[in-house]
């Protein structure tokens, strides 16, 4: 059984105070009654530290957005591995649809990222994903998939094993447009079957598959009830505790 991961990308939201104050209210509201769910929060880096402090002794774990495949150097604007592990990190998040889109990060970009993120010992979720235009061109397997193949290249099968893939149509990215839980457990189960092609049953059955776009209290059960997808990654939801804890609770 695949342990469900819920982990909330607050974006560009929260200055250090305000992302304290919303990580003790998800301490407080999440609480004990997570069960047998993984929870990570994911803040912008200048919160880093302010949110570990709030999560440190919770269980609830500390995910990056992003970060550089260099350990250091003449970076300017760049945040290394190293760096945020050292504010308490176990997560980041990699190769997220608005990194794709908006700052030009390509496949081969997120490869490295991911290979650096697990030399550092830190816990990937990498995020994959089909435009609408796409999806219309009848395209999801080839671009979902070979993004998948492209992020996961030269990886051995120990490493994949430490890894969590978020399927994120970009369509449902902060429109409020859900994909139906048929239409996203058809990709997750498209991308099940390629990792069992590609890497083994092992890594197939084993790698968390979550689902990112318009999640909400409303449809988080449904949603985390189809039989490949194994969480959520929470935009706009995660930004209330509140909303972020009735999600977390439809995972239990
Ligand atoms: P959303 O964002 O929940 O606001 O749609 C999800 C994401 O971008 O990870």
């Amino acid at each position: 059984m695949r342990r469900p991961l819920v982990a909330g990308n607050w974006k560009m939201y929260k200055n250090a105070q305000q992302a304290g104050e919303l990580a003790r209210a998800i301490v407080a509201q999440v609480g004990q009654g997570r069960g047998a769910v993984d929870v990570v929060v994911c803040p912008p880096f200048t919160s880093l530290q302010a949110v570990g402090e709030a999560l440190a002794g919770t269980g609830i774990a500390l995910g990056a957005q992003n970060m550089h495949w260099e350990n250091e150097g003449a970076f300017t604007g760049e945040v290394s591995p190293e760096m945020i592990l050292t504010t308490g990190c176990t997560y980041v998040i990699l190769g997220h649809s608005e990194r794709r889109q908006y700052f030009a990060e390509t496949d081969e970009q997120v490869n490295r990222k991911l290979k650096a993120a697990l030399r550092a010992g830190l816990a990937p979720i990498v995020c994959v994903g089909e435009t609408l235009e796409q999806r219309e061109a009848g395209r999801i397997e080839d671009v979902v998939l070979g993004q998948v193949q492209a992020a996961l290249q030269g990886l051995s099968e120990a490493e994949l094993l430490k890894i969590a893939l978020a399927y994120e149509p970009v369509w449902a990215i902060g429109t409020g447009r859900t994909a139906t839980p048929a239409q996203a457990e058809e990709v997750h189960s498209l991308i099940r079957s390629c990792l069992r092609q590609h890497y083994g049953a092992g890594v197939a059955d084993a790698l968390r598959l979550q689902y990112g776009g318009s999640v909400k209290p409303e449809n988080a059960a449904e949603l985390f009830a189809q039989q490949n997808i194994d969480g959520g990654l929470i935009g706009g939801a995660a930004l209330k505790a509140d909303s972020f804890a009735a999600i977390v609770k439809a995972a239990c």
